[in-house]
């Protein structure tokens, strides 16, 4: 059975612009993959595992423990949270995400799952090499279709000094699932969304879904 996992990152819900657009990609979705099992974790409403002292002294503990050929910490307390998230994400063939920007960079719902999920010693493999750390990350084979959504328009690139607004957004999100083990990432981007109702909104509107839709044909 091949499992998408979709992570819903705005707390919107009908009124938001990357919920409907990541719903229209599940509907051609479906259509061609009427088996497929998709795992829906709108972040703004489930309860997602707290992460503070106790995880962060896991963390260390866990990787001192694995890098010491221990094999991994017990999972409680804070950590039992981060394993259970972990599983789910190595249960998914495939993941969606749709996430807004946020103050140049992403809701801190989808910041608390990422720091729940990202840990070396679990989902990020340390292994020495030529004097140094090689980074390998563990969550791999997979695609990772993103569907972002900003207010104004964004470059296409990693942001620069000069830029009077910067996308920590797409740039952190393409960063962090590749350091996790992602490598087939790909990305529909809708903006300005800040753009006001009328003819020129209905065709950047008309264009995101078709692009969503096309991305769902070869997802
Ligand atoms: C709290 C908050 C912060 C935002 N920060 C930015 C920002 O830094 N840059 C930007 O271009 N748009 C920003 N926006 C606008 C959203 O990115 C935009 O409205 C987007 O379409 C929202 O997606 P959604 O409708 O799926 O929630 C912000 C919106 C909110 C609610």
């Amino acid at each position: 059975m091949t499992r998408v996992l979709y992570l819903e990152a705005s707390p919107g819900k009908e009124a938001s612009v990357t919920s409907r657009l990541a719903n229209a990609f599940l509907d051609t979705y479906r259509e061609k993959n009427p088996d497929h099992e998709i795992e829906h974790l709108p972040l703004f409403e489930v309860d997602l595992p707290n992460f503070g002292q106790e995880g962060a002294r896991q963390k260390f503990e866990n990787l001192g423990a694995v890098t010491a050929g221990k094999g991994p910490i017990e999972a409680q307390g804070e950590w039992a949270g981060v394993m259970a998230e972990v599983e789910r994400l190595k249960r998914a063939d495939k993941v969606l995400l749709s996430a807004p920007m946020w103050n140049f960079s992403i809701p801190w719902r989808l910041k608390q799952w990422i720091d729940v999920v990202a840990h070396i010693g679990v989902t990020v493999v340390v292994e020495p090499k030529d004097g140094g750390i090689s980074y390998i990350g563990q969550i791999t084979g997979r695609p990772l279709q993103m569907i972002l959504a900003s207010g104004s328009p964004y470059e296409m690139r990693f942001p620069l000094e000069s830029d009077d607004k910067m996308d920590f957004q797409r740039a952190y999100l393409d960063r962090i699932f590749r350091f996790i083990g992602f490598s087939d990432i790909r990305l529909v981007k809708a903006q300005p969304t800040g753009m006001p109702a009328g003819p020129k909104r209905d065709a950047l509107e008309a264009e995101w879904e078709k692009q969503v839709k096309q991305a769902a044909e070869r997802f």
